[in-house]
């Protein structure tokens, strides 16, 4: 899956007014499809997002992540995130921006940074789960080719996890030259931020928030983070690579 499709149920072309699903993007951009009467767009109209569904249920990882944890997660955290994504998005009347490109912005306003990065990193989040899933024979070459083994991968993902300081993610990213690596961020930062400390093109998110696994791991951070390496689409991580 590529990033059209992942942002898919994500972001509809805002005019102000109730829009069907025939309309949700066919592209990254809030821009009308051609059929839509253009003329019904404010000029102010600001980009909104919408929480993208998630296919496989709030019970499709009972030994991984709790239902509770899950619609919690989901329901309250990525649907707040978003509403006030929207709103500061409408208070800074941007508009005609995909997510990326919003989060690459110069400067970002604290509001936009929290939430726009809240709801950019929970959509790729729940995109990269799966109840079941493998690494193809072609991923597992190159995750030995930049980290030196699958097993070096992982303990490396795990530790860029525990290690994180308080709320944030870790990450797996591609470089402008095409080799991945591994990084965290605070908050509800992301490698395409420009105040990360080490940008890049992320491919895999893991939420390590106490809101992500709290109620069945309590202070167990680790734990958490070796199970959910099992529950990982890497079919679709791989997809992200370009
Ligand atoms: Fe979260």
């Amino acid at each position: 899956m590529n990033k059209r499709k992942f942002l898919k149920n994500t972001l509809i072309a805002t005019t102000g007014m109730t829009v069907t699903p025939t309309i949700l993007l066919s592209s990254c951009k809030n821009e009308p499809k051609k059929e839509e009467n253009m003329e019904a767009t404010p000029a102010s109209a600001a980009t909104t997002f919408t929480l993208p569904e998630i296919p496989y249920g709030y019970t499709a990882f009972p030994d991984t992540i709790d239902a509770m944890t899950m619609e919690i997660h989901h329901s309250k955290h990525h649907q707040g995130y978003t509403n006030k994504l929207n709103a500061a998005l409408e208070a800074a009347n941007i508009s005609g921006k995909t997510i990326e490109e919003i989060l690459m912005m110069d400067d970002l306003p604290t509001a936009i940074r929290n939430n726009g990065g809240g709801f950019y990193n929970h959509s790729l989040y729940w995109d990269i789960l799966t109840p079941g899933g493998a690494m193809s024979d072609t991923f597992k070459a190159k995750i030995t080719e930049d980290f030196g083994s699958e097993e070096a991968f992982k303990q490396q993902l795990a530790d860029a996890g525990s290690k994180r300081f308080g709320s944030g993610w870790a990450w797996v990213c591609q470089d402008a030259d095409k080799k991945l690596h591994i990084c965290s961020t605070p908050n509800q930062d992301n490698p395409l931020m420009k105040v990360s400390e080490r940008m890049g093109t992320p491919i895999l998110g893991i939420d390590v928030w106490e809101h992500a696994y709290y109620l069945k791991y309590q202070n167990k951070r680790g734990e958490y983070l070796q199970n959910i390496i099992n529950i990982i689409n890497w079919e679709k991580v791989e997809a992200r690579m370009s």
